[in-house]
């Protein structure tokens, strides 16, 4: 892997020219009073390192006469690393991750300088973190009260997003084996899932046998909270407190996926807890599980990323339409927006490093987004009947039979050289698959 991550620094600096980009490792983050989360490192800075230390900075100066790639690291010290566990340290931040220069985080004001003084511009994401925000600009003003003397030294600082986004928006090769193996794991536990689930379980059992397999499989965990949300609450599209017993006649929504060497899936299934849909589960369930086919359809190189969702939308509206749950013309209903009482989300988004991972959508009001080989994305439709929502004038009051149904469908689709490829598909979503016998 190392020389993957060598590789997509260079790639880097191939786009910098001559400036310098700084990245910043992610911050440890509370839990509650003195006790931390388990530390996950920000993704651009793994991207380009592979380094999951906190405290750390990485510099890429392509200006530099001998140094293009420097670490900044927490150093060793045996009794620190007894309470808070191991540390790289300075010298093998050479050896092992290819920096040619290394230093103790705490000398970086001292020498991150001479990787600024030749730069043109300083590439930097502005993060959370105002008092690192806060150093760099001290930096960049200080050089720029000597540039005269100089004649050398930043004259702009621009955000990292758009050089190493786009980077990050097509995957590698080994980038798409961890995928897979998310995706793979994610499968498995979905279908365990499905086996087990029956009326009477609460919403956490399943939860935790989710979780048991995730981990067992060798992943690093939930890719975020998983959801876990019977008879109603799958009309709360964020609902994670999993904490009912689920009923017969109910549909189950679980939303759960895996993360695997920091990449992530993210798969949503919903199907009847006691077996069987009801006539108006099944009627809801089959308009949504057209348009996610249709909307995976649309995954093809050179069409838009916006296709996808303007497909499900379509697909949605004619079949509420059909239903009597929306009335009227439907190009009006989609340039309206009135299905969005019964379908507010997006239909996809990148996937990646982050979930909800980097890449623009669109590059302007007129520029659509091409769908490109390599590129990884959700397709994930639903309809929410939500009790006591606020429709349009003109639209007919919900029928009492559908209120509290709610149903999502996602999977993850790698845009292939000739379509696409569904690295979920291992989870059933027909109909006479997931019916069965309670
Ligand atoms: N589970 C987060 C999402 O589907 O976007
Ligand atoms: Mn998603
Ligand atoms: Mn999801």
């Amino acid at each position: 892997m190392q020389l993957e991550y060598r590789q997509r620094r260079e790639q880097l600096i191939a786009k910098i020219g001559n400036g310098t980009a700084i990245f910043r490792s992610a911050p440890m983050a509370v839990m509650h009073n003195d006790v931390e989360y388990a530390y996950r490192q920000d993704s651009d800075f793994f991207y380009l390192t592979g380094f999951n230390e906190a405290q750390a900075v990485a510099v890429l100066a392509p200006n530099h006469p001998e140094h293009r790639f420097v670490l900044f690291v927490q150093p060793k010290d045996r009794e620190k690393e007894v309470w808070s566990g191991y540390r790289c340290g300075v010298d093998a931040a050479k050896e092992i991750y290819g920096a040619d220069a290394a230093y103790p985080i705490n000398e970086l004001d001292e020498k991150l300088p001479q990787y600024l003084e030749k730069a043109d511009r300083i590439y930097y994401h502005l993060g959370r973190d105002r008092h690192f925000n806060e150093k760099i600009l001290e930096h960049y003003q200080s050089l720029l009260r000597t540039y005269p003397k100089r004649g050398t030294g930043p004259i702009a600082i621009e955000d990292t997003c758009a050089v190493l986004h786009s980077m990050r928006l097509i995957k590698t090769e080994a980038e798409l084996e961890m995928m897979r193996q998310a995706a793979a794991i994610a499968v498995e536990a979905h279908n365990q899932a499905m086996a087990i689930a029956k009326p009477g379980r609460y919403e956490y059992e399943i939860q935790a046998e989710i979780e048991r397999i995730f981990r067992l499989r060798g992943g690093m965990g939930p890719a975020y909270p998983s959801i876990v949300a019977s008879g109603v609450n799958a009309c709360v599209l964020h609902y994670i407190e999993n904490h009912r017993q689920m009923q017969d006649r109910e549909l189950l929504l679980i939303d759960a996926g895996c993360a695997y060497s920091y990449y992530n899936s993210d798969i949503t299934r919903t199907f009847p807890v006691g077996g069987k849909f009801t006539p108006e589960q099944k009627a809801l369930y089959e308009i949504v599980l057209e348009a996610q086919k249709q909307a995976i359809a649309q995954v093809q190189p050179g069409n838009t990323f916006k296709a996808v969702h303007d497909t499900a939308v379509r697909v949605l509206t004619a079949g509420l339409i059909d239903l009597g749950i929306l009335k009227g013309e439907i190009d009006k209903i989609i340039e309206e927006e009135k299905y969005k009482p019964y379908y507010m989300h997006r239909t996809s988004h990148w996937l990646g490093l982050d979930v909800h991972d980097v890449g623009v959508y669109q590059h302007g009001d007129d520029k659509p987004q091409i769908l490109q080989p390599g590129q990884v994305l959700t397709v994930e439709p639903g309809l929410y009947i939500v009790p006591d929502t606020k429709l349009a004038e003109d639209q007919p009051e919900t029928d009492p039979r559908w209120i509290g149904i709610g149903i999502r469908i996602e999977d993850d689709v790698l845009v292939t050289p000739t379509g696409h490829e569904v690295l979920t598909a291992g989870v059933p979503k027909e109909i006479d698959e997931i019916e069965r016998v309670a």
